[in-house]
């Protein structure tokens, strides 16, 4: 669904990215792992569109991302940012966050507020009028990272992007929040590219692992085989260091 052929990109001096190639298969989930400052939120956003590559190119389902028109396109794929601060304006309550992509898309007709109701419940939110007149400050960090899910999700993408999702969560709430994930990935059969520092809850959560470091793909395979058998030292690190904790 997603060919990433050759990207570079740098940013002054520094080259975070050094042609880099991984695919991603339609309805697989893909973990993408790798320590902080490794690229990883450069790679999502190249891959969402958000920014473009020094040279290579990405192709979405034959298309190359940048020459499709980008409504089109970001309507199929939705990004859920690593903060959420960046996916929810603090200007707009649960309502109108979720509306803006509807709004955007000239979808919001008669039928908005339901399809708005069924997304809440979709992510396991309230879809009460108190809860909708919500503002993102009177909201806990799980509550405003399903709502962030919720606008990805509205407007029904093939491709979901989750950078690190849940990381600045506690335990249990990322948890139920990756659980939350994978159950709309099975119901809805979306393929997702999840962004993550720990290789141990990628093994739980991924099909195939892709591990970035110093700006390359280091190692790419079946999540089971990434862990039983991984090729590079650095993986094996990544590894160990799980088992170590
Ligand atoms: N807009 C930018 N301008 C300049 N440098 C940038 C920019 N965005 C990222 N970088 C640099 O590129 C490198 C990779 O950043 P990136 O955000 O992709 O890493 P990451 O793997 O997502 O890290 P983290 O795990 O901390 O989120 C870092 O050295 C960062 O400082
Ligand atoms: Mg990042």
């Amino acid at each position: 669904m997603v060919c990433v052929e050759n990207i570079s990109k740098s940013y002054g001096d520094i080259e975070v990215l050094k042609n880099i190639s991984i695919t991603l298969d339609e309805g697989e989930i893909l973990a993408l792992v790798g320590e902080t400052g490794s690229g990883k939120t450069t790679l999502a956003y190249l891959t969402a569109g958000t920014i473009k590559p020094d040279s290579g190119k990405i192709i979405f389902r034959g298309q190359e991302v940048g020459t499709i028109e980008k409504k089109e396109f970001f309507r199929k794929v939705g990004i859920i940012y690593q903060s959420p601060k960046d996916s929810i304006s603090h200007r707009f309550n649960v309502f109108d966050a979720i509306a803006e992509p509807l709004r955007i898309h000239a979808l919001f007709d008669d039928n908005a507020l339901k399809r708005i109701k069924d997304v809440l419940n979709e992510v396991q939110l309230p879809d009460e009028d108190y809860f909708m007149q919500k503002y993102p400050h009177e909201l806990s960090g799980g509550e405003l990272q399903r709502v962030a899910i919720a606008r990805a999700l509205i407007l029904e993408p093939d491709l979901l992007i989750a950078d690190e999702s849940t990381s600045f969560l506690d335990p249990s709430v990322q948890a139920k929040i990756l659980r939350l994930l994978l159950d709309l990935q099975n119901n809805r059969g979306i393929s997702m590219l999840f962004v993550m520092h720990d290789i141990g809850v990628a093994r739980k959560v991924s099909d195939r692992i892709a591990v970035l470091h110093d700006g390359r793909i280091v190692e790419n395979g079946p999540a089971h085989r990434v862990i039983s058998n991984p090729q590079h030292p650095y993986t094996k690190l990544l590894i160990d260091t799980v088992k170590g904790s």
